[in-house]
């Protein structure tokens, strides 16, 4: 079954060909990167109006790209929430029009659940119950895949995003945009012992995080260094900085593997692009004797070719929409599929 994804839920714009929720045929992303740098940040009201400029061109590319056309195509998926509301209409009208127009079936795809399917493309033998590290910019998230469209959180981030708190302690540093990468490179050059930075753990809960006070950590670094004119070594800033976040996330995804007795684990998100992350967590699965998906870097950012993979499975569990899908800023990755437009 060949399905046409399409993803609009921050500031990419993606398509993709993908068949039976494993192989992909094509796949587009247009990023807006460079337009919100100046920024310091996504401006929600350029991202959709460059979505609604950019959609047509890369959809019918994706197409092209497949040597297919939209007759050829068996069902289309769209990313229906969690996002920007702005930036996820535009998907979601358009899916809506294609679907209606060429008469094909539109599923909802819930956007986080489109990360973690990327580990079906990544590892064409992964099949659940396994565990995921969910780590982008919105979310931080320990989830049990128990089945292709039963997902259950077990622990969670209680206010930043770990990749939102990358994000800001690289703009605290006057780093580039977007922070996460920039920070990754300095880190490299860094000493992770130079500076300490306080846990990310909530008392009671083991499995959740709290990233907010080693985000202000940072901040609160810098600001007094500027005061007192004194230099920071900021490469080991980075690297003390990424080594707290990591040790955190992948702390957390081990003890949930104990707890549960799971054998296979795998990572989802923006920061599993992260250098440091993606050593910690092949060494330390390796020395357990854990089976580890390891999405490649073009999967661990926002794509379609990940949307039509989870599309592929909701589909087969009967998760098509009504003509009346609109899109959710807000969605829980358990609840999946916004019910409510869902035949
Ligand atoms: O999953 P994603 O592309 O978008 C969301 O759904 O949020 O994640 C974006 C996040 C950003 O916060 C970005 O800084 C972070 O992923 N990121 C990284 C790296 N590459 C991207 N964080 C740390 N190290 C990286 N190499
Ligand atoms: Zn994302």
């Amino acid at each position: 079954m060949r399905i046409l994804a399409i993803e609009s839920s921050c500031d990419e714009t993606a398509a993709a060909v993908v068949e039976d929720g494993r192989k992909v045929i094509s796949s587009v992303v247009h990023s807006q990167i460079a337009e919100h740098r100046i920024y310091g940040g996504v401006v929600p009201e350029i991202a959709s109006r460059r979505h609604v400029e950019k959609i047509d061109e890369v959809v019918s590319r994706a197409l092209s790209d497949a040597e297919m056309t939209i007759n050829e195509v068996d069902a289309i998926a769209v990313t229906a929430g969690p996002g920007l509301i702005g930036a996820l209409l535009v998907g979601v009208n358009f899916a809506k029009g294609l679907a209606l127009a060429s008469g094909k079936s539109l599923i909802p795809v819930h956007h986080i659940r489109g990360h973690i399917a990327a580990n079906y493309i990544a590892s064409p033998e992964l099949e659940p119950p396994f565990l995921c590290l969910v780590a982008s910019g919105g979310h931080s998230l320990i989830v049990d895949v128990k089945s292709y469209t039963e997902l259950k959180v077990l622990g969670r981030s209680r206010d930043d995003a770990a990749g939102e708190a990358f994000d800001k302690a690289a703009r605290s540093m006057g780093l580039g945009y977007p922070g996460g990468v920039e920070l990754d490179k300095l880190a490299r050059q860094g000493d992770e012992t130079k500076y300490k930075f306080p846990k990310p753990h909530v008392d009671g809960a083991p499995l959740d995080m709290s990233f907010s006070g080693i985000k202000t950590s940072v901040v609160n670094l810098i600001h007094n260094a500027s005061q007192k004119g004194e230099q920071l070594d900021i490469p080991s800033v980075c690297a003390g900085f990424e080594k707290t976040v990591c040790d955190a996330l992948t702390s957390r995804l081990f003890e949930a593997a104990e707890m549960t007795g799971a054998k296979t684990l795998s990572v989802a998100g923006g920061v599993s692009a992260n250098t440091r992350l993606r050593a910690t967590l092949e060494s330390e699965a390796k020395k357990r004797g854990l089976k580890l998906s390891l999405p490649p870097l073009w999967l661990t950012g926002d794509n379609a070719a990940m949307i039509a993979a989870q599309g592929y499975f909701e589909y087969l569990a009967g998760h098509i929409a009504k003509s009346d899908l609109n899109a959710v800023a807000t969605l829980s990755v358990e609840k999946g599929a916004p019910e409510d437009f869902c035949v």
